[in-house]
């Protein structure tokens, strides 16, 4: 007897069939993976079996027994939990406050919360997720990898039969991916069923049962994970053979670009020194946590620094600001989508327009026309699966608001991009269009940084690789000499 079976589900948006007449089913104690590419409609999959969207029809049996999850909170008492691709955290709560929402321990004293019975419980979880992090910090605080974790934490504290994991990896490293796995095993083992969304093929190797693809809203076909392959798995996915090679031209190596010496912001990066050339792409590898993205907000003017210099072209800049950054032509393509890179209530055509404006305004006018042909442009060249320009882009699917994101700053045609977890979300075959894109991108001069936490895409992508650990450069690496286990060397503190 299935744990879950979800039965001919079929769910349109305007202009979009989502699901078309999708089944599949779960066995209790199996992890059950589900694939596919951006837009395919494994998240709405998701959505309509946590309550959060209505499906036009179909049925839902959990333990061979008809239910109808009409919300959230039906879903939660059949014991369907969901981990969110888009986080769904209460911002100025704490970390302990999300993790017991609605359902805080009670005092003894009648309408009181126990509060240490609720730090302490959250804490216990979130330690057992081998997180550094305390639970009574607001989660507007956190960083991506760390509300991942609260998230995390959120759905496998409640008691569950079902828990679907949304791209629960899509920010954490190694090390937090570990804990994730260990914590699957253990809920798998106490019978709990588990749907892994992941556009990363190794773990699904790694931890999953049986997977199942889905391609353009419809059900594509199931195997057990020992009688497939990556290579299978990819045609299932795109429909063709496609061959995974990451696609590194190398561009001439100029001049300087970006220098940067002894940046400082206390207490989270340390006396930062390099030198970005015109034509290069240079990566910036470490764990999660040891100041990566920080580095980046601060040469973008997102947070203040304590100490340090910039120089564009060889002429010192002031960067106070993100706005001042755009202007001075530094582009920062962020992992956040929400808070840096999105407005999710505007359409596509003005999320892409939105950075240089400028350019398309003559008299206080903007040319609405050249801006809707721009972006139809980039719609086309990042292959973005939208029915149009003039979608909200809070209706794209995760991996596509992504997408216009990176349409976003290349229209502003920056010098220096700063690309943070580029292809994060990003399904196979639109990763390698992201890869042409940097190269050609360096190859007219552009200077690139890169951050990621995938090495083969650091390895395959960079010129040269700095490694951060704990605020501060560990080390530098050249194309030729660097390795997966240099990198991780380096990136846990070894000399
Ligand atoms: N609220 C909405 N309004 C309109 N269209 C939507 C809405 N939500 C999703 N869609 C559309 O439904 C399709 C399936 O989206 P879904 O988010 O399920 O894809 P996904 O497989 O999770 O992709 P990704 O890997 O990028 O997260 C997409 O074409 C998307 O644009
Ligand atoms: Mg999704």
């Amino acid at each position: 007897m299935p744990a879950l079976q979800m039965n001919n589900i079929t769910k349109t948006y305007p202009g979009v069939l989502a699901l078309d007449n999708v089944s599949f089913d779960v066995a209790k104690g199996e992890v059950h993976a589900l694939c596919g590419e951006n837009g395919a409609g494994k998240s709405t999959l998701m959505k309509i079996l946590a309550g959060a969207q209505s499906m036009d029809s179909g049925d839902i049996f959990i333990n061979d027994e008809l239910v109808h999850i009409t919300t959230p909170q039906k879903a939660m008492d059949l014991g369907v939990n969901i981990i969110y691709q888009e986080f769904n955290l209460v911002p100025y709560l704490n970390a302990a406050e999300n993790i017991f929402l609605g359902r805080e321990p009670k005092a003894s004293v009648p309408g009181f919360i126990d509060f240490g019975k609720m730090y302490n419980e959250a804490q216990s979880v979130i330690d057992q997720l081998g997180v550094d992090l305390n639970v009574r910090m607001p989660v507007n605080q956190l960083s991506i990898a760390q509300q991942q974790m609260v998230e995390i934490g959120k759905a496998t504290s409640r008691k569950s039969m079902i828990i679907a994991m949304d791209e629960p990896s899509a920010t954490l490293t190694d090390h937090e991916l570990k804990a994730l796995f260990e914590l699957i095993r253990s809920l798998k083992d106490k019978g709990v069923s588990i749907i892994y969304i992941s556009h990363r093929l190794e773990e699904i190797f790694e931890i999953a049962d049986r997977v199942t693809v889905m391609r353009d809203g419809k059900y594509v076909g199931t195997k057990a994970i020992a009688d497939t392959d990556r290579e299978d798995l990819i045609k299932m996915m795109v429909g063709r053979e496609l061959t995974e090679v990451i696609p590194k031209v190398a561009a001439e190596i100029k001049g300087p670009a970006l220098e940067v010496k002894g940046l400082t912001r206390k207490g989270v990066i340390e006396d930062i020194n390099f030198t970005l050339h015109h034509g290069e792409v240079l990566g910036l590898a470490g764990l999660v946590g040891a100041g990566r993205t920080e580095v980046a907000r601060a040469i973008f003017g997102a947070d203040t620094i304590d100490a340090g210099e910039i120089l564009l072209d060889g002429k010192p800049i002031k960067v106070k600001s993100p706005r001042d950054a755009i202007r001075q032509g530094i582009g920062l393509v962020t992992e956040d989508r929400k808070a840096l890179g999105l407005i999710l209530g505007m359409v596509v055509r003005e999320n892409i327009s939105l950075a240089n404006l400028d350019s398309l305004t003559k008299l206080g006018f903007v040319n609405r026309r050249e801006e809707k042909h721009i972006s139809q442009q980039y719609i086309e060249d990042l292959m973005i699966k939208t029915p149009s320009s003039e979608q909200q882009v809070q209706n794209l699917s995760g991996g596509n608001q992504q997408k216009v994101v990176l349409a976003k700053w290349l229209f502003t045609q920056s010098k220096v991009l700063i690309f943070d977890e580029p292809t994060r979300g990003i399904d196979v075959g639109a990763k390698t269009e992201i890869y042409n894109l940097m190269n050609r991108l360096a190859a007219t001069g552009a200077a690139i940084i890169m951050i990621s936490s995938e090495l083969p895409e650091i390895l395959g992508m960079s010129d040269r690789i700095l490694v951060m650990h704990e605020g501060r450069l560990a080390g530098e690496l050249s194309r030729e000499e660097a390795t997966q286990e240099g990198i991780m060397h380096l990136a846990t503190g070894g000399k």
